[in-house]
This record gives C-alpha cells, structure tokens and sequence, in this order.
C-alpha cells in the first residue's frame, strides 16, 4: 500500500514456499488455492497497518499477468471487487513492467531515476535485457532461450540436494567454495546481442555430479560444484548486460543506468559481477533492496500509481494474461 508520492505504508509479501517445498517447485493448482484462502486476510493485515479504509484509496492496482492464470483471476477479480464497491479506478498491472518500474520508487536513487535506463530482469521465470523508455514503453533487447537464470539455479540447487527454492541455499553453499574448481561452460558469452541460454551449462553441472557417482556429494565438493556454476552465471549476466549497455547507448546516447531486478538479483556475486561491468561501461548499476526485487505488492502498487497519474486506467471487462510479454503493453 502506498501514498499517492509512492512512499510505502503497508506492506506484506506472503510466500507459498511451505506449500510448494515438497513438489520442489510451484503447483499451479495448490498456488491458485492459497490465492484464494490467504488474500482476503493479507489485504485486512496491509490495510489496518496503514490504518486506512477501502473509502479513502485513490485507486486499485492488481497483477493480471504475466503468470499463473489461477491466482492472476482470484487477485484480479478481488481488485476489481475493491473497485466496483467504492467506485475506483482499477489498473491491471503487467508485473514485468511493476520489475521495470520499480527502480523509481521514491528513495531507491537520490533524485529519483529518469527514462530511459536499461533492465536486466531475472527471475524464476524470465531473463531479459529490456530498454525501459516510458511507461508503457519497453522495448526488449534479448531474453533467454531456453531457461531462466532463477531456473538455473534452482535446478542446480536441486541436484546438489539443496531445498526449494535453490538461487539462496545454493549462494550460502558457493560462499564455502572454490569457483575455480570447475570449468563449467559460459553458454553465448561474446556473441553478439544479449540474448541467454543456461540450459547447456546446467547439463554440464549435472553430467559433472554424474560423474562423482550416487549418493551425497561431500560438502566440500558440492560447495566447489555451486561456487563455480555461480561464477559462470555471473560471467555470462555480466557479459550479456554488458552488450545490452552497447545496444542502450545507440538507442539513447544519454543511458548511464542499468537496473537489475527479479530474486536472482538478490545474488551477491552476480550483483558484483554487474556492477564491475557497469562501470566499464560509463553506467552505473542501480539494485534496488532485495526485498523489491523479488515479487512483492509494492512494485505493482507503484506502477498503478504510474499508470494511473497517465490516467491509464482499465475497464472491468480486463482480463487476466498468462502470456504478456513486456513489449507489448501499450501506453
Ligand atoms: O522474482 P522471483 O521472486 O519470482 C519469480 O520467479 O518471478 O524470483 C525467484 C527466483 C528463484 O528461481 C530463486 O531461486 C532465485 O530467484 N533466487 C536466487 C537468489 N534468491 C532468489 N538466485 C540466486 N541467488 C539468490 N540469492
Ligand atoms: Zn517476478
């Protein structure tokens, strides 16, 4: 929940983590479930921390995709539930433009952060470099192939016997390690663009563990194993943001920012790894805290406020997305 400057007066992320640990990975059908058991009391919770009633909001933002088609309908149509009963404009928000929008949150950059700048995204489920022009106006430069970085490493994690989901127990295992023990492949590094591929180096950790034979690794050897794939995803963000800060600059010679969002974000080597690449390049890498690089409501809230001081506002009849790629969200 937020005031109409953006300053943050509520705010409660509720994982599902307990719910999906034992599937090792999300269940659509179990997420859609919690959506609609837990929301109801998470919106009572945000609303009484900022001490205020539906009547007093300016507004209604919800995610409507892209995503899991189950909780994008129950958080959809609750929003405009909100909306219809205290009349108020609903804004259906695309939550890779909340990512994107989110670096300009009031306090995250000293005087605020101006358009264009460039996005490196990378969740569990997307990897892309965007140009973030406006609102409403992204253009993607490259996205992954194949899988995510957060995939990665969540596959990775699991192979290593780690828990769900993989990207901090896996950072927490590198931190013992040595990541020049492993040559593991750095897929596309140097080619042109600044598109991803990870699934080859995935395979290249799990024919290496194939190798040491059944059975538990040694701490020693699986913290070796997690160092090294940590440095190669490092070595490859690095590498593509770093073509991608080239694209930006032809598309606006002014572009000094790199963003990067998404829970990868919260890696403390690859955010080291970006930020040596930023400078290289005359940008400087802005990451916001972890807490709002992962998916929170604060960053949907934001870019309804966005949207709606444009007066993009949506219609009732809005509905929810799985597929809805940045590009395509109009102005
Ligand atoms: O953005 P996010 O919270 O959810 C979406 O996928 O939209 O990202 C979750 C992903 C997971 O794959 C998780 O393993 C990864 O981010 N992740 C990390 C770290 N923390 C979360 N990956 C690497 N290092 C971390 N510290
Ligand atoms: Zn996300």
């Amino acid at each position: 929940m937020l005031d109409a400057e953006g300053h943050i007066l509520a705010e409660a992320v509720l994982s599902q983590e307990r719910e999906h640990a034992p599937f090792g990975g999300v269940v659509p059908e179990i997420a859609a479930r919690a959506h609609l058991a837990f929301l109801p009391e998470q919106v009572d919770r945000a609303m009484s921390q900022a001490g205020l009633r539906f009547a007093d909001l300016g507004g209604v933002a919800a995610s409507a995709g892209p995503g899991l088609i189950g909780g994008l309908i129950v958080g959809s149509q609750f929003a405009k539930g909100v909306a219809l009963a205290h009349q108020l404009p609903y804004v259906a928000v695309n939550h890779l433009e909340a990512h994107a929008l989110t670096a300009r949150l009031p306090g995250i950059t000293p005087d605020g952060l101006a358009f264009p700048y460039l996005l490196l995204l990378v969740s569990g489920g997307h990897c892309q470099c965007v140009a973030v022009e406006g609102v409403g106006h992204h253009v993607r430069l490259g996205s992954t192939m194949d899988d995510a970085a957060g995939e990665a490493f969540d596959k990775v994690a699991k192979l290593l016997g780690l828990g769900w989901p993989g990207g901090p127990a896996l950072e927490k295992l590198a931190a013992g390690g040595d990541p020049g023990r492993y040559a593991f492949p750095r897929p596309l590094l140097g080619r042109p663009g600044c598109d991803f591929s990870f699934s080859g180096l995935k395979t290249a950790v799990a024919l290496e563990v194939g190798k040491l034979g059944s059975g538990a690794l040694p701490v020693a050897v699986a913290a070796d194993i997690a160092a090294s794939f940590q440095r190669a995803v490092a070595d490859v963000l690095a590498d593509r943001a770093s073509h991608a800060m080239a694209m930006m600059r032809l598309r606006s010679s002014d572009a000094r920012i790199l963003v990067v969002a998404g829970g990868v974000a919260a890696n403390g080597a690859i955010r080291s790894a970006l930020a040596a690449a930023a400078a290289t390049h005359g940008f400087e890498l802005v990451a916001p805290p972890v807490r709002l690089c992962t998916d929170n409501a604060v960053m949907v809230a934001w870019a309804g406020i966005e949207r709606l001081r444009l007066g993009m506002v949506n219609g009732m009849d809005f509905a929810p997305r799985p597929r809805w790629p940045l590009d395509s969200v109009e102005a």
